[in-house]
């Protein structure tokens, strides 16, 4: 069934997950590619961006650049992290407005607020996975964001802190009077980190306690995976994220479930192909060293699978050009035919 947010409708609700150095502009644009409907930027520190501001003029900007759409990416949302409200409707009005130093590209279709990372630098701050354990706060972060700008406003939480506070579904309805559009559930507690499985059960259960959208999110590697978490919780769509490393083809495999169509899974060439497509958008936006750099464990990961693919991970990572990958990914299809 199709889903509206804000002045977006996406026909499945397919959408990637925001993963802070994965999901990157080059990576976000080959998920649109193969299905993913909507996608979320890498999380967004409201500080960095608001304090960036602040510096000399020609200051190399850090922070900007995480938050600029491309027209190969949109729609896309940005998500901020950080756990003052006012800061954070001060970020969020400079991102929906485009009126920051940096801003380049289109503007967002939705602010995201970060609720979910469990990262011990981030939690002890109170932000991120720390906010699931103040719901007055949590809820005053959306007040003020919503306040402050006319996009929808969405929240990324998890099932809870810890297994003795599971509180999803009150959190839930605490984000949804406070003016939250639209929420993404993982299904595991910041304690539980990345394992073991997500609950589908708590995502559910969020959908019973609000009437705003609730879009799945959490183990979802496969088709059959996305069908389950739609079927088992009733959710509006599906948010992969660890599913897509090295295989954004995962989107396109979805969306032929979900529209009843047969689905041909992508030949080692083509796979390899892709990735060396990425690596080259990678090094357009940011130079060689950084660009191939960063795109190193992109290529390993699409190797996942392949014969002889533990080798060519060893020569991925010593890689300094893109044409080194193309090499590697050489003597990979001659074992891969
Ligand atoms: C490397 C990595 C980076 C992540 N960064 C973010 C982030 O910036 N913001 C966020 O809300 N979630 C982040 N997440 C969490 C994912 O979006 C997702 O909620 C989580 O991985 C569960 O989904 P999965 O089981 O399909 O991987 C990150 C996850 C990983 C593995």
């Amino acid at each position: 069934m199709a889903l509206t947010i804000g002045a977006v409708t996406l026909r499945h609700g397919l959408m990637l997950a925001p993963m802070a150095g994965v999901t990157d502009a080059s990576f976000r644009a080959i998920c649109r590619q193969m299905g993913a409907e909507y996608v979320v930027s890498e999380m967004v520190s409201a500080k960095g961006l608001c304090y960036e501001q602040r510096g000399r003029a020609g200051a190399p900007l850090r922070t900007a650049p995480l938050a600029k759409v491309y027209d190969t990416d949109a729609p896309m949302a940005v998500q901020l992290f950080g756990r003052e409200p006012d800061l954070m409707a001060k970020a969020a009005a400079l991102l929906a407005t485009g009126s920051y130093r940096g801003f380049s590209g289109l503007l967002p279709v939705a602010i995201d607020i970060n609720m979910g990372c469990p990262v011990a630098k981030v939690v002890s701050n109170g932000e991120g996975a720390a906010l699931l354990r103040e719901p007055e706060q949590a809820a005053a972060i959306v007040r003020a964001v919503k306040k402050a700008v006319s996009l929808p406003v969405t929240v990324k939480m998890r099932a809870g802190f810890d297994k003795e506070h599971r509180n999803a579904p009150e959190l839930a309805k605490r984000l949804e009077e406070a003016g939250a559009d639209l929420l993404v559930v993982h299904g595991r507690t910041r304690d539980q980190f990345y394992a073991p499985k997500s609950d589908n059960a708590i995502i559910a259960a969020v959908k019973k306690a609000v009437a705003i959208p609730v879009i799945g999110n959490g183990d979802i590697f496969t088709a059959d995976d996305a069908a389950h978490i739609l079927a088992e919780t009733g959710c509006d769509g599906v948010m992969p994220a660890r599913g897509t490393l090295g295989n954004p083809f995962l989107f396109a495999e979805i969306t032929a479930l979900l529209e009843n169509r047969p689905y041909l899974p992508p030949t080692p060439a083509e796979r390899l192909q892709t990735a060396l497509a990425q690596a080259a958008d990678m090094v357009e936006k940011k130079g060689v060293r950084t660009g191939v750099a960063e795109a190193r464990k992109h290529m390993a990961w699409y190797c996942r699978g392949l014969v002889g693919a533990a080798a060519a991970r060893g020569a991925l990572m010593q890689a300094t050009t893109t044409d080194d990958f193309r090499r590697v990914f050489d003597d990979l299809l001659a074992q891969n035919p």
